[in-house]
């Protein structure tokens, strides 16, 4: 048996013939097997001469089929090794990309224009205390300008009176910024603010940025020049022009409301142009003026001392406006296909 098993092992040219020879040998019904099982009939003298040698050769075939095997199995792989090879000219299989959300770039750019005119840019909470949104601001309890604002409120009381409530603009972020920093100041404050309102051009969440200075000697003519230098930069033109028209905000006096002038090219607003122009149309931009005295005084300044301008403007609008976009619910869908539409995804 044992010379046959060492031919037909060797011989042997496949894991599966292997496996038929192991269950010929080996297996229940196998011959060496059989021949083991001879060993129990036997007298005690047969068994101490003939075990010795079933035994060995149950140990031989085991030993000559693992080593086959692993001679097979070292082949294979080699034969793998040798027959795959990595393809780099395959084409990389196309994998979704992150982008920067539309109001995001548009924060940037806005925080990256301002930096070139010496701003930096502050921060506040969007919980608020009623304080800050409304009374520093020179809109006190029963203030009608108050009512305008759709304004979210929390049954918490706030430290300073009222209620905390979610910031319905970026304006308090004006008071904590004197009030911990003094001045002089040159400041933008980009956020999230709040208001219950929604329908094609209102989320009930929208973005804001707040824009102050406060220094001695600050006059219109300072105001004027820094809303048309953003504007040019931000709409990368320079024939926008600005409309300034009286306006009312409690904490600006005088308030002043700021239209740029734009015309309509296939369906979309193109800012530019004197809004007077033939086929032009004014459209607002932002609410600004001189940082009303009561409010310098209230966030801890002296408003003989120091004098300042203000503006706000709503991220999401100039988003549109630059983008040709014309939903603003759809900028917080989250629908990637929106945003690859207007050229802002992988
Ligand atoms: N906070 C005002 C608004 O939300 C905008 C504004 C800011 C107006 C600063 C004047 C000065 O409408």
């Amino acid at each position: 048996i044992e010379a046959e098993a060492r031919t037909r092992i060797a011989e042997a040219d496949s894991l599966a013939a292997l496996e038929t020879l192991r269950v010929e040998y080996l297996g229940k019904q196998g011959s060496v097997s059989a021949l083991l099982k001879t060993l129990g009939k036997m007298t005690p003298d047969e068994r101490q001469e003939k075990g010795p040698k079933i035994q060995g050769l149950r140990q031989f075939v085991s030993d000559a089929l693992s080593e086959r095997k692993a001679m097979m199995e070292a082949a294979l792989l080699d034969a793998r090794l040798a027959e795959e090879t990595l393809d780099l000219s395959l084409p990389e299989p196309a994998s979704p990309k992150g982008s920067v959300h539309p109001v995001s770039q548009v924060m940037d750019e806005l925080a990256e224009i301002f930096a070139d005119l010496g701003f930096s840019v502050a921060t506040g909470p969007e919980i608020e205390d009623d304080w800050y949104n409304f009374t520093a601001l020179n809109m006190p309890e029963s203030h009608p300008a108050r009512a305008m604002h759709d304004t979210f409120y929390f049954p918490d009381k706030a430290p300073k009176g009222g209620k905390m409530l979610l910031r319905t603009h970026t304006s308090p972020v004006q008071v904590r910024t004197m009030m911990a920093e003094g001045a002089p100041l040159r400041i933008i404050a980009p956020g999230r603010v709040y208001r219950s309102d929604s329908d094609a051009t209102h989320t009930p969440m929208f973005h804001q940025i707040e824009g102050l200075v406060i220094d001695r000697d600050i006059h219109l003519g300072h105001l004027k020049w820094t809303l048309e230098t953003f504007l040019k930069a931000f709409f990368e033109r320079d024939d926008i022009v600005l409309r300034l028209r009286p306006s009312y905000f409690p904490f600006t006096e005088p308030s002043v409301e700021v239209d740029v002038g734009y015309s309509m090219e296939k369906g979309r607003r193109v800012v530019g142009g004197s809004g007077d122009a033939p086929g032009h149309a004014w459209m607002e931009v932002l609410g600004s003026g001189m940082v009303n005295r009561r409010v310098i005084e209230m966030s801890g300044l002296d408003p003989d001392e120091w004098q300042g301008f203000a503006f706000g403007t709503g991220v999401d609008r100039l988003a549109m406006l630059k983008y040709g976009m014309d939903d603003l619910r759809a900028f917080f869908d989250g629908d990637v296909r929106w945003a690859a539409h207007y050229g802002f995804s992988g």
